[in-house]
């Protein structure tokens, strides 16, 4: 059996928590594999409106075990308020969900220095969400970290003790330190209350789930063009979002990959600092705010808006290998007489259709333009039912990406989902 892998292919905010969720009922697992509590995945179904931040899209969904994944960094503080308010709902949140031991945590000493490091970049800083992220991969990546499986060891207190010193080195090179011990006491009662989950070995686990017929689904975070190699660095998430992360995230074999399902909007949003060269800084980027509702899910910061980034978006798909694409929230360019999609960059007054390594270059979109479909595409339930004009949109982005779109999203609920005929 196969891992199947949904991921972002802009810049984060695609709509994964929605597609995970609508896929959930033919997958018995759901795995995240890397990012934090920067992510934050909506979920709509009947009147239930919820916001994941570390869990898997899947927990809904009665008979779904969901698996964070060794890739993940952990904050015990947000997952435990997570879990209680999913619990809140009546979701047997303890039986649906495992952690892998190997998973990093997030200390609160983490999100100073995220906010120190930030606050020392003045201009030039990433827009991080400020949850710690960057630190917490930095001590993985330099050996220092402190992962799930610690937690149950008696020298976890010590190790904590250890990296916390070391962190606050490093805070005072910023200036003076706040006081952070009542963060302490919660984030360590937060600790207690994970030993309550599952804490497994993750890629045993995974792999066996697969060994036994049973499906995965990975869940990624973020997008292709946040990820630590590909992205726009360094404006950039701290973990390899493209699916390649999906493999040293669960520890799972390349060769063990099926679909690689990428999901973008079929319009662009960005939130935090770096290049968006399709943004739209006038009336129809406002538009495109107001109707899709475009504010961060975890920070509330309004998300910047473009047209859709077909040079971008090609190269994600090669990155990451997808065999499939999901179109999100057409729904929202309803009203607009045209719609245009960048099909190459103007670079130093040359015509590419290459993503450039310079991030201060100067990219001129250069766009093509479609006759708007002028139609609440929110109703339709059936192909048959979308108009000409949407079509003829789905069709040059099928051709310039060499990969069919296989279902459309028309809104926020699970049911506002066209599924297409293989
Ligand atoms: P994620 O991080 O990729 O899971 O995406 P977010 O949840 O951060 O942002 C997507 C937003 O768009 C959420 O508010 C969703 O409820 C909403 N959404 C998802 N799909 C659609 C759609 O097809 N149309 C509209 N109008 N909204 C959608
Ligand atoms: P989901 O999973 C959109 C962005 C931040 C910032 C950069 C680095 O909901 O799609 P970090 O907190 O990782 O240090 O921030 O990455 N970013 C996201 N943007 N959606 C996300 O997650 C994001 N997670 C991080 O805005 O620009
Ligand atoms: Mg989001």
């Amino acid at each position: 059996m196969n891992l199947d892998v949904v991921l972002g292919l802009q810049w984060g905010d695609e709509g994964k928590g929605k597609i995970v969720d609508v896929l959930a009922d033919t997958y018995p697992v759901i795995a995240r594999f890397q990012g934090g509590p920067n992510a934050g995945h909506s979920l709509h179904f009947g009147d239930t409106k919820f916001v994941l931040h570390s869990v898997p899209a899947g927990v809904f969904r009665k008979g779904t075990m969901n698996v964070i994944g060794n890739g993940v960094v952990l904050d015990p503080i947000i997952f435990k308020k997570e879990c209680e308010s999913i619990e809140a709902l009546g979701v047997p949140v303890k039986e649906r969900l495992e952690i892998a031991k190997r998973a990093h945590l997030i200390l609160p000493s983490h999100i100073l220095l995220d906010a120190a490091n930030e606050a020392a970049l003045g201009k030039s800083k990433i827009g991080s969400t400020l949850k710690g992220i960057g630190p917490a991969y930095s001590d993985k990546t330099g050996r220092n970290g402190l992962r799930i499986g610690d937690i149950v060891e008696s020298d976890f207190k010590a190790k904590y003790d250890i990296l916390k010193e070391k962190h606050l080195k490093l805070l005072k090179s910023y200036g003076p330190v706040e006081d952070f011990s009542e963060k302490e006491a919660e984030w360590m009662d937060a600790v207690e209350y994970l030993k309550q989950f599952r804490i497994v070995d993750g890629e045993y686990e995974l792999n066996q789930f697969l060994d036994r017929n049973k499906k995965i689904l990975a869940e990624g975070a973020q997008g292709s063009m946040l990820d630590v190699d590909f992205g726009s660095y360094p404006f950039v998430t701290s973990s390899s979002t493209a699916c390649a992360g999906a493999c040293t995230g669960l520890g799972i074999s390349p060769k063990r990959i099926g679909k690689v399902i990428g999901i973008f909007k079929a319009y662009c949003t960005r939130v935090g600092s770096g290049p968006f060269p399709t943004e739209l800084s006038d009336e129809t980027g406002e538009q495109i705010r107001r109707n899709g509702f475009e504010y961060g899910a975890t920070t509330g910061r309004p998300r910047r808006t473009g047209w859709l980034d077909l040079v971008a978006l090609k190269y994600a798909i090669m990155i990451d290998g997808v065999t499939e694409l999901v179109m999100m929230k057409a729904d929202v360019l309803d009203t607009f007489d045209k719609v245009k999609v960048a099909v190459k960059y103007l670079v130093n007054g040359e015509e590419t259709d290459v993503v450039p390594f310079d991030v201060n270059a100067e990219v001129t979109p250069v766009y093509k333009e479609f006759k708007g479909w002028k139609r609440d595409l929110t109703k339709c339930r059936r192909e048959e039912e979308l108009p000409y004009e949407f079509m003829m949109y789905v069709k040059f982005i099928e051709s310039y990406t060499g990969v069919p779109i296989t279902i459309f999203s028309l809104g926020p609920d699970r049911e506002q989902t066209i599924i297409r005929e293989e």
